[in-house]
């Protein structure tokens, strides 16, 4: 008899050397080997039937509960029919698409369960590639902690907080067997009526590419998930303002502004690109062989994995009328460029549809390969093969520690806009808290939060703090709350007998469409609310929950005593405001977009050529204040190489520690077409403790100062042409000539 030692050493020995010979046999098994001869292998094996298969992306709803859109547990015949029989290779849970009950070992549990009938069930054992939108944190999961919305992290100005921020995501999202965010947002935001503005980094061309390609850096850190730039291209400016209406952008507004940010996020490294749903200059997205191919693999040189939005491709036929039925809107996409197709629905229809066209010819065998041979080297590389599952115990532990990072985050973001001295609020004052968003976590989170269009508590909120629980904490007895707010009688009194009021307005949480706002007004009860507390002449600030900025009434702006915009602050929203309010730390944001006075003046960006003439905004881009005071000196720059290099010196004058932004803008000398009077070329987030003061260099790149010359037609290449520049930093300049 061998001892069970051996026994054990035997049949490890065994398991080795099947594994080695399975490998062998397999090459597309062996992790030795190079991808590219691993898919090469793979794509050798693989039927028709199941390379279409991997082009497909079908929505986990499909196969849970009944199978329809209902939720629920795993749907056994769904599951067979669309990872078996029509072999399909990606899976995703769209806004809301989560397991019951919904917590993070739920969902281990769950994409482990798929993962399973795809490597032990299906003829070659290809993992499926699992794709959530963590757009702010793993926001479809009940218990994770969630972190500001794209605005309001680039109102912190700090690309690496934004990466730490971006880390923790995709570490949350790794730990629930999902390999795929579809983040981040690398559109402009130029509209605030759009829906999806607080999905943006706001409007200016370089905060937004620094913060795209630190949000890439972040979330593919580990190297095994992949990130999404969406949405190619020119998504985010349709001409109403509406979601997914037409966009018709001139082709030097295309490349200097919408562009950019994507470039940046590929050399980044960013694994994926999602199409835009809607058109472009009277073509969809999702047929232009120009923006998806031409451009994007031909000119930018993007290697990775193209998919398309939601449903799009049905779109080319049932909105936008470029396709006769679905086999030419199939035969234009695949044609144009896109690899993989979010159906979300019917595997059967799309699958069917693209393997007959295949047979008929209509698209080749060829670009079939391409793509498969693109989500396949994807797959490999996030090492899937190799480690399929998810650990259900290191999903367990998302929530707590990430508490303090999301804090962190909101205070870094909030904007001081208004202060009269009444903020930080005094040790000793009494308070008095009212507003809808005083007491609603689900304000303060936003859309794309547990449900697609925010958390409406159904099922419970995620662990978080709103205002009222974060000032309860520090001024207990000192503080009041009035929670119904029908009463103007009361609330005036409440008014009187406070030294200052706190008023937390802002907007219901919405996504996509359903978020337009053709006026950008408050609803009319808050504007009453806001009437009745000036009128009590108490001190009052003004709190902002929302992902635009939204009109004031002029009656109303000129009693303000304070205003803070917190965007859409997450989790820990309610604590940082508090902090601030309090002086307990500074709200260290800068506004990420120009406000507008009114809608008539939209589009309104502080790029905008010389001429428009209404263009004075409420606040400006940049704008945003703290607690203590900066003051710059010994401000020098010189060209060198390829770059121009600024120094100063930065002093915090004031009584307390506090942020600054730096920010650097450039006016070019007349040249042959027209450009802003001002635009950023630098910026630096800079801590530092009162009477502190510290030397900065900040090196501009000289593509930053180009401009696309050329016609009304054309653009030609960017250049940085010579002449004799203007670098502005606060209200200093100096001059500086390009040669
Ligand atoms: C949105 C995308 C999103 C996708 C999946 C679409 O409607 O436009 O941004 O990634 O749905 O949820
Ligand atoms: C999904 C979202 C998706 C949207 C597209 C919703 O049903 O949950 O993820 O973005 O549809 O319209």
């Amino acid at each position: 008899m061998p001892s069970p030692l051996k026994a054990g050493t035997l049949g490890l020995g065994l398991l080795v050397w099947l594994a080695l010979g399975l490998a062998a046999a397999q090459p597309y098994r062996d992790a030795g080997l190079p991808t590219e001869a691993r898919v090469a292998d793979l794509l050798e094996r693989m039927t028709l039937e199941e390379k279409v298969g991997q082009m497909t992306m079908i929505d986990v709803a499909r196969l849970m509960g009944t199978g329809e859109w209902d939720r629920g547990p795993l749907n056994e015949t769904w599951v067979r029919r669309v990872l078996l029989e029509r072999h399909v290779g990606a899976l995703l849970s769209g806004g809301g698409a989560a397991p019951v009950p919904n917590d993070p070992e739920s969902w281990a549990e769950m994409t482990n369960a798929l993962q399973r009938y795809a490597v032990q069930q299906t003829r070659l054992g290809i993992p499926l590639l699992y794709g959530v939108d963590a757009v702010h944190g793993h926001n479809n999961v009940l218990g994770a902690t969630l972190y500001p919305h794209n605005l309001g992290l680039a109102a912190a100005f700090d690309p690496e907080l934004l990466e730490r921020v971006a880390e923790k995501t995709a570490r949350d999202v790794r730990a629930t067997g999902v390999h795929w965010n579809f983040a981040p947002v690398a559109d402009l935001g130029r509209d605030p009526r759009w829906g999806r503005y607080y999905e943006t980094f706001g409007e200016d061309v370089l905060l937004a590419s620094e913060l795209v390609a630190a949000s890439v850096r972040g979330l593919q850190a580990s190297g095994e998930v992949a990130a999404t730039l969406k949405h190619f291209l020119g998504y985010s400016q349709p001409l109403t303002g509406r979601d997914r209406d037409p966009a018709f952008l001139d082709p030097r507004s295309l490349r200097a502004l919408h562009l950019p940010p994507f470039v940046s996020g590929l050399a980044a490294g960013a694994r994926t690109v999602m199409a835009n749903s809607g058109s472009v200059n009277g073509v969809p997205v999702h047929a232009s062989h120009e923006l998806l191919t031409d451009l994007l693999r031909e000119e930018l040189e993007f290697g990775g994995v193209l998919v398309s939005d939601w449903n799009d491709i049905d779109k080319l036929v049932s909105v936008h009328r470029v396709a006769a039925d679905f086999g030419e809107a199939v035969a234009m996409s695949v044609n144009a460029g896109v690899d993989m197709y979010m159906v979300p629905h019917d595997a059967e229809t799309f699958t069917g549809t693209l393997l007959a066209l295949v047979r008929e010819g209509r698209v080749s065998e060829a670009r079939i390969d391409e793509a498969v041979r693109r989500i396949l080297t994807l797959k490999l590389e996030l090492g899937l093969f190799e480690s399929p599952y998810a650990e259900v115990a290191d999903a367990a532990g998302l929530v707590e520690e990430e508490r303090a990072l999301a804090r962190e985050a909101a205070l870094a973001g909030l904007t001081l806009l208004e202060n009269d001295g009444v903020l930080p609020l005094d040790e000793g004052e009494r308070v008095l808290l009212v507003g809808p968003g005083a007491d609603d976590l689900s304000m303060q989170l936003g859309g794309w939060s547990i449900g697609w269009q925010g958390a409406d508590g159904a099922e419970g909120l995620p662990p978080g703090t709103t205002v009222l629980e974060g000032l309860r904490a520090a001024l207990g007895e000192r503080l009041s709350y009035l929670s119904d707010v029908r009463d103007a009688a009361a609330v005036t009194e409440a008014a009187q007998r406070a030294d200052a009021v706190v008023v937390v307005l802002g907007e219901e949480p919405y996504a996509e469409g359903a978020g337009d706002s053709p006026t950008l007004e408050l609803p009319p009860a808050q504007l009453e609310l806001l009437r009745t507390v000036a009128a009590a002449d108490t001190p009052f600030v003004v709190v902002l929950l929302a992902g635009r900025p939204l009109l004031i009434p002029d009656d109303i702006w000129l009693e303000l005593s304070g205003l803070i915009m917190a965007y859409l602050p997450g989790s820990e929203g309610g604590s940082a405001l508090a902090q601030a309010l309090l002086g307990l730390a500074e709200p260290a944001g800068r506004l990420p977009f120009s406000w507008p006075r009114n809608v008539g003046q939209l589009p309104l960006t502080y790029d905008a050529l010389p001429g428009v003439s209404e263009a004075e905004p409420r606040y400006r881009f940049g704008e945003g204040f703290g607690y203590t005071r900066f003051e710059t000196s010994r401000f020098e720059a010189k060209v060198q190489d390829r770059s121009v290099v600024v120094t100063l010196e930065l002093a915090n004058t004031g009584e307390r520690t506090g942020s600054e932004v730096v920010q650097l803008y450039l006016e070019r000398p007349p040249l042959p077409v027209m450009t802003p009077e001002r635009q950023l070329v630098g910026f630096e987030k800079v801590r530092l403790e009162p009477g502190e003061t510290r030397a900065l260099r900040l090196e501009l790149p000289l593509a930053r100062f180009a401009v696309l010359p050329g016609d009304v037609f054309g653009s030609a290449p960017a250049e940085a042409l010579p002449g004799s520049y203007r670098l502005w930093l606060e209200g200093r300049s100096l001059t500086l000539e390009l040669p």
